[in-house]
């Protein structure tokens, strides 16, 4: 612990001798597959202590259950009516009859966020400025922690259905907000609003995210993931927090099963949608093409296992290095050359239960809401590909499947490297 402490103030003396050479962070990630939800740990208070959260692409800001034991020699809360409370966004003074400390005062800034649990409610928590630490990472290694003095999050008197996922105490937004970690970070290092997403699909082996570096992202063996990037616009913020890109069409063994004359659908991307879903009539016209490219190669559907509505029997699918060999799809954005093709392992997902093994297509009939984004690109079809959300240049960019470059996104050497400061 000393050793740690130490290596903070290190870091805060060198990072203001030394700033270009100062250039990211990183954060594991790893998935709850009961859940079917992805997890992170920061370093929050003095002294340090690690909680686990659940990573939220959509949300603006941090919520965290500081109802146990929250205890920092250095954290703040906002008075009601400064101006930082003013500019967090939608707030309130807030009233707290219990036991006065972290989360519980009077007349201080209060988040309002929704909670999508049984029952939707508003829930306040107290706005809180506090430290928060990560490694420092040169794209091949974490290295020394870095901490940020005032990061701003919402804690919360009591849990909230959003944390009920085992082990984790809050859930860290990611959103396209001023009060997001990315956006906290990139600000405190005057360093770019970008960050970059590798989510494994293994609950032992993490991913990674990085925080502020354009690249190099390095995976073993050696291969530099930034170099596999293509680029598509990310769409206006006005639909809401989250991150949104552009399609124009999908395509199943390249043929066009849908395709729109509006434009860019709005097409989001979710940490906490398991499986993509589709507006009903496209997921009707997409499954119903699948499965007669799929007849076409001899493969014959079985019963479905649910929440799947198109299986196959495992032991008809051959296996190739890009997972189960069944129709390509595509997703096509602004123009031909930004496709991405997603391949049996992010299209399919594995059902081994009760005497049933089987293969069935990973997406979901979504409705027929029209308020909701027709198509939401779920957690599974994100997994072992790296995305890149380039706030400030209002780009999204995408590596495909990173097996067809020869690594994964759980190939991220994690060995600490003391020295990377020295680089
Ligand atoms: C907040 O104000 C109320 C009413 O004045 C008081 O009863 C309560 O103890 C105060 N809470 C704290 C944490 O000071
Ligand atoms: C699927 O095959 C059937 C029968 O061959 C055909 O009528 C239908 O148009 C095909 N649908 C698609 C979406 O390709
Ligand atoms: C992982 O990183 C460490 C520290 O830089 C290095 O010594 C080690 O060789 C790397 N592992 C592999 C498999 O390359």
């Amino acid at each position: 612990m000393a050793l740690k402490i130490a290596s903070f103030f290190f870091i805060l003396a060198i990072s203001s001798l030394f700033r270009a050479s100062f250039p990211a962070f990183l954060v594991p990630v790893t998935k709850d597959s009961a859940a079917e939800k992805y997890t992170l740990p920061i370093y929050l208070r003095t002294p340090p202590r690690q909680v686990y959260l659940l990573l939220d692409l959509g949300a603006t800001f941090t919520l965290i259950d500081c109802s146990k034991n929250y205890a920092s020699s250095s954290y703040h809360s906002i008075p009601c009516g400064s101006p930082l409370c003013s500019s967090l966004g939608p707030h309130s003074c807030s009233v707290c009859s219990g036991l006065a400390g972290p989360g519980c005062s009077n007349n201080s800034c209060a988040l309002h966020f929704t909670d999508s649990g049984a029952r939707k409610s508003t829930v306040m928590g107290e706005a809180l400025m506090d430290s928060l630490s990560l490694p420092v990472t040169n794209g091949r290694n974490p290295g020394p922690f870095g901490t940020i003095h005032n990061f701003i999050f919402s804690c919360t008197k009591g849990p909230f259905h959003k944390a009920h996922v085992k082990g984790t105490s809050g859930s860290a937004g990611f959103g396209r907000s001023k009060l997001s970690v990315p956006a906290q970070l990139s600000k405190s290092f005057k360093e770019k609003f970008l960050f970059t997403l590798c989510l494994s699909g293994s609950p032992s082996a993490p991913g990674v995210v990085f925080f502020g570096s354009p690249g190099p992202y390095y995976f073993l063996p050696e291969i530099d993931l930034s170099k596999h990037l293509i680029y598509t616009p990310l769409l206006s913020p006005q639909l809401s927090n989250g991150y949104f890109i552009g399609l124009t069409s999908i395509k199943v063994n390249e043929k066009v099963i849908w395709l729109t004359n509006e434009g860019l659908v709005p097409t989001k991307i979710s940490t906490m949608t398991p499986y993509t879903t589709l507006r009903s009539a496209i997921f009707k016209a997409f499954a119903e093409a699948f499965v007669n490219e799929s007849a076409a190669a001899d493969l014959k559907v079985r019963e479905p296992v649910k929440p799947f509505s198109i299986c196959y029997n495992a032991d008809d699918i051959a296996d190739t290095p890009v997972g189960p060999a069944v129709p390509t799809v595509d997703l096509v954005m602004q123009n031909d050359d930004a496709v991405w093709r997603i391949f049996g392992s992010n299209s399919m997902v594995r059902i081994f239960r009760g005497g049933v093994d089987a293969w069935c297509l990973g997406f979901l009939d979504g409705g027929d809401h029209p308020k909701a984004p027709p198509i939401v690109i779920g957690g599974h079809q994100i997994e072992d590909n790296l995305w890149q959300f380039d706030v400030e240049s209002e780009r999204v960019g995408f590596s495909g499947n990173v097996l067809v470059h020869g690594t994964m996104c759980a190939n991220f050497n994690f060995t600490k490297n003391e020295g990377l400061l020295y680089i």
